[in-house]
């Protein structure tokens, strides 16, 4: 697994859709984050979205492609993309994060082999079309011992022990809300096959492993899925050997929390001291909002608060900015944000290292030189 992304010389465009700017970590299967300049802006353009994979991305047929529906439902369902366009088409604004991102942090702290070592960009955001999922389950007529919904994907991951479809599920309460989303379209174009065509899920607000792309299983259940990736994507306790655990161990992820990025200043920039404008973006995760970032250049002692982005809706990142002044030689920058449950961030990457790399939600740290 590649240490440190590297820009390709390639043209991402005619293989994944990705403009040759994306940070690339892997060529297959394809993990690129997105590029730091792309995260500035509300919505992320589809050729700089980033793109998580456990396989090589497979290429389906849309025609002869089919979701089957089953498991504790009344009336089993086998949809064709026409029969899905005959449900209520639905637009959702909402921010994906991998569970993984900003992970290269916790790299700094302790070396977490065989791990994708994403820096802040594994997160984007999107304006996703499509059915809403409680629909078509309301189709099917989930029974009342149904607790959670499953979702299996095309691809066949050799990550996974032993090799499986990628897959996850989320509890029948989030199924049913209506931001839940099985989407054909991302910022209005049909879904590229990078993101998951002909179909995927969005669980808007929860990790990105449970939006399960190249969908072709939907299944009621009594308990979450036995999908290795269900199990994968938790939180271990710091001591644990990961190769040791069992599949139920951990804290399975499934809500992001509160996190933020600096944008500008860029790392190890080298700036006048003085006044400079800091801006970034944070995203609360689940269906909290944003409620305060504030920002400190001398390790904390003194704290100014960012003028914040309005959320879009609980579902989506929002981006902050403030005036801070510079204090001459090396200075470190420090944003920490608050959620509407008035949740803050852990202060440092030590404070939540664990043996997988997950839910890194620890206040951003940036290190700049200030010369005039
Ligand atoms: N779905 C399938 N079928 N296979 C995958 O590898 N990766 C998951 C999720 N859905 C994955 C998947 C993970 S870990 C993330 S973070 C998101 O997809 C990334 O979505 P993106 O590639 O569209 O950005």
């Amino acid at each position: 697994m590649a240490s440190a992304p590297k820009v390709m010389d390639i043209d991402l465009m005619d293989i994944w859709g990705k403009c040759n700017e994306m940070l690339v970590y892997q060529d297959e299967p394809y993990n690129a984050e997105t590029p730091p300049g792309a995260l500035a802006a509300q919505i992320t353009s589809l050729d700089t979205f980033y793109s998580r994979n456990h396989a090589p991305i497979p290429r389906i047929d849309s025609a002869s492609w089919r979701l089957r529906v089953e498991g504790l439902v009344d009336r089993p369902l086998e949809l064709s993309m026409d029969d899905l366009h005959r449900f209520t088409e639905r637009t959702v604004v909402a921010t994906l994060q991998c569970a993984g991102n900003r992970r290269a942090d916790l790299i700094e702290v302790r070396e977490i082999p065989g791990q994708v070592p994403w820096g802040p960009g594994a997160i984007s955001t999107a304006r996703w079309s499509g059915v809403s999922l409680a629909e078509v389950l309301a189709k099917a007529g989930t029974q009342p011992e149904a607790a959670h919904i499953t979702f299996t994907g095309a691809d066949v991951s050799q990550q996974a022990a032993p090799p499986q479809p990628f897959g996850g599920s989320i509890p029948v309460a989030k199924a049913t809300s209506s931001e839940v989303l099985l989407a054909w379209a991302m910022n209005d174009q049909a879904l590229p096959a990078a993101h998951g065509a002909p179909l995927r899920v969005i669980v808007p607000g929860w990790i990105g492993a449970r939006s399960v792309k190249w969908l072709q299983r939907i299944s009621a259940q009594a308990e979450p899925t036995d999908n290795y990736f269900q199990a994968e994507y938790s939180v271990l306790p710091p001591e644990a050997d990961p190769e040791a655990v069992g599949p139920g161990d951990g804290i399975t992820l499934g809500p992001v929390a509160i996190h933020c990025a600096i944008l500008r200043p860029a790392r190890n920039d080298h700036l006048p001291p003085g006044p400079t404008e800091v801006s970034g973006f944070a995203f609360a995760g689940d269906d909290r909002t944003v409620a305060r970032v504030d920002v400190s250049a001398d390790h904390g002692s003194t704290w100014t608060p960012t003028d914040l982005d309005p959320p879009e809706n609980p579902w989506t990142w929002q981006h902050w900015r403030a005036m801070v002044t510079l204090p001459p030689g090396e200075a470190e920058l420090i944003a920490r944000a608050w959620d509407s449950t008035a949740a803050v961030q852990a202060e440092s990457p030590e404070t939540v290292w664990n043996p997988r790399g997950y839910a890194n939600n620890a206040a951003a740290h940036l290190h700049i030189t200030c010369r005039p």
